[in-house]
């Protein structure tokens, strides 16, 4: 029987965090799908669409990668595409915490799901969306943290501004 994971997420924007732990996901199972939560945020940086285009576009080369998006409880979305394993990056043990309650809760909601931590390479260990998003709003460089799809679209944004 195939493994079907999911990488559940905001993903807005994707970092390099999130591409090590993907590439790693679909090393380790048959098929990942990266689902992106549909409006998690009230004023996103990148739309759903954008940010289904980028995965997609950074992973094009991944054929067991796929790109989706989901709402409302992830759970339900598993059980509609039948996947019990839900992966998730750890960076430090500051996410921990927020990353249990998550995956008890997931499996309190449907005890046949399995959540698998993963770490990424230590040197992105301390990246976020957040701060990417911080730190290329003041102005600050991400050359090397995002893709260069990431940094292209977020530079063109910046440029739309000035
Ligand atoms: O990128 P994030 O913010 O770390 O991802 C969080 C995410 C999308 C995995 C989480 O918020 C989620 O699963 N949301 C869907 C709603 C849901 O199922 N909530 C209960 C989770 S225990």
């Amino acid at each position: 029987m195939s493994t079907l994971a999911v990488y559940p997420g905001s993903f807005d924007p994707l970092t390099n965090g999130h591409v090590d732990i993907i590439e790693r996901g679909a090393r380790l199972f048959d098929r990942i799908v990266v689902a992106i939560l549909v409006n998690a945020e009230k004023s996103p940086m990148f739309t759903t669409g954008e940010r289904v285009e980028i995965a997609r576009a950074v992973f094009h080369d991944h054929p067991n990668v796929e790109v989706d998006t989901f709402d409302g409880l992830l759970v339900n979305y598993m059980e509609r595409r039948r996947a019990n394993v839900i992966v998730r990056g750890l960076r430090a043990v500051s996410d921990f915490e927020y990353e249990m309650q998550m995956a008890l809760m997931n499996r309190e909601l449907a005890g046949t799901v399995e959540t698998v931590f993963m770490m990424p390479a230590a040197q992105y260990s301390f990246i976020s969306s957040r701060l990417i998003k911080e730190v290329f709003s003041l102005g600050g460089k991400v050359h090397g943290l995002v893709p260069d799809l990431v940094e292209q679209k977020l530079q063109e944004r910046r440029s739309v501004r000035l």
